[in-house]
């Protein structure tokens, strides 16, 4: 990346830093810069959106509901003909969020079985979210729209502490569990918002929604059997819609909450990433934030690492 970039149109930039990351550009500390940007404008855009579409929080952050008998049967003979895939990094949308670092990518594989986000298997999703969008609705207590959906099984194999997953705070994951979790087959450990603990055992077939950046959870590591897991994961959004979207298994949610905020976004990430006076840049951007831009999850401290870094031995921009 490079300040070559900046003849181009704002729309045209979305494009060409698409092509450069999927491409692989480690090391480049002008990019390194613009993902540290975009991650504060990101996380200040979709706050700033969540607030304004408001409504009230999960009571403890998880809900759990049983399976029909016909849901059951239909969404596992989906599963079963859906081809076994590896994730790819470089598979993921436009505008995504996707796993950077080749070492997750490659773990992700390990501890999953990931399956191909076939037609039929997208359309049967489709139709589960539209039979009950208004009861996902009072489950996440605002309106919601699709970021992803990706089907996979949990292996055999240890996996991951505690943590929480660090995404914009009002996204939420909802799983469609054909064949139930229990500790055996792979299950979750959470810690809910009332601070107690659980461990999802649950035999019979059931879809349940989580607050995946807001609970600290953990992997549950299965000792034998199946547990086909279809993953959705939810946006806050101000009407819903409950069209699934592929948007590779790689991509997880959009940097930006509109086309309009990521092409700006984009724009805003690359300005600074290019300035000499980066720093500084990213603190005005961060003014008027609101107060949940405070640094305390993971990803906003490794940015705060970063830049530390950066006051400690700053480097001339490209
Ligand atoms: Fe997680």
């Amino acid at each position: 990346m490079d300040k070559a970039l900046s003849v181009l149109s704002p729309e045209a930039l979305v494009g060409a830093i698409e092509l450069l990351q999927k491409r692989g550009i480690e090391g480049d500390p002008t990019y390194e810069r613009f993902f540290a940007a975009r991650l504060v404008l990101s996380k200040a855009a979709w706050d700033g959106f969540a607030a304004a579409i408001g409504g009230p929080e999960m009571a403890t952050g998880i809900a759990q509901f049983p399976l029909s008998a016909d849901w059951v049967r239909a969404l596992l003979q989906a599963f079963d003909r859906t081809p076994p895939i590896t994730m790819r990094r470089e598979d993921f949308a436009e505008g995504y969020v996707w796993t950077y670092d080749l070492r997750s990518v490659a773990n992700l594989n390990r501890v999953n079985q990931f399956r191909a986000a076939t037609a039929e298997l997208m359309a049967l999703v489709g139709k589960f979210l539209a039979e009950h969008s208004t009861e996902i609705e009072e489950v996440c207590g605002h309106s919601w729209r699709v970021a992803s959906v990706r089907a996979f099984a949990p292996r055999p194999y240890a996996a991951g502490g505690r943590h929480k997953d660090g995404w914009p705070l009002k996204m939420k994951k909802l799983f469609l569990l054909p064949a139930g979790a229990t500790p055996q087959t792979g299950s979750t450990w959470f810690r809910l918002r009332t601070g107690e603990e659980i461990i999802i055992d649950h035999p019979d077939p059931l879809w349940m929604i989580f607050e995946n950046s807001v609970l600290e959870h953990s992997v549950v590591t299965p000792r034998g059997g199946r547990r086909p897991t279809i993953e959705i994961d939810l946006l806050p959004a101000a009407q819903t819609d409950p069209t699934p979207v592929d948007a590779g298994v790689n991509g997880w949610y959009p940097w930006f909450p509109s086309r309009a905020s990521l092409i700006d976004g984009t724009k805003g990430a690359y300005d600074l990433a290019c300035r000499p006076s980066f720093i500084r840049g990213i603190r005005m951007a961060m003014v008027g934030s609101p107060p949940a831009l405070a640094i305390r999850r993971k990803r906003r401290a490794l940015m705060a690492e970063r830049i530390m870094k950066e006051i400690q031995n700053p480097e001339r921009p490209s």
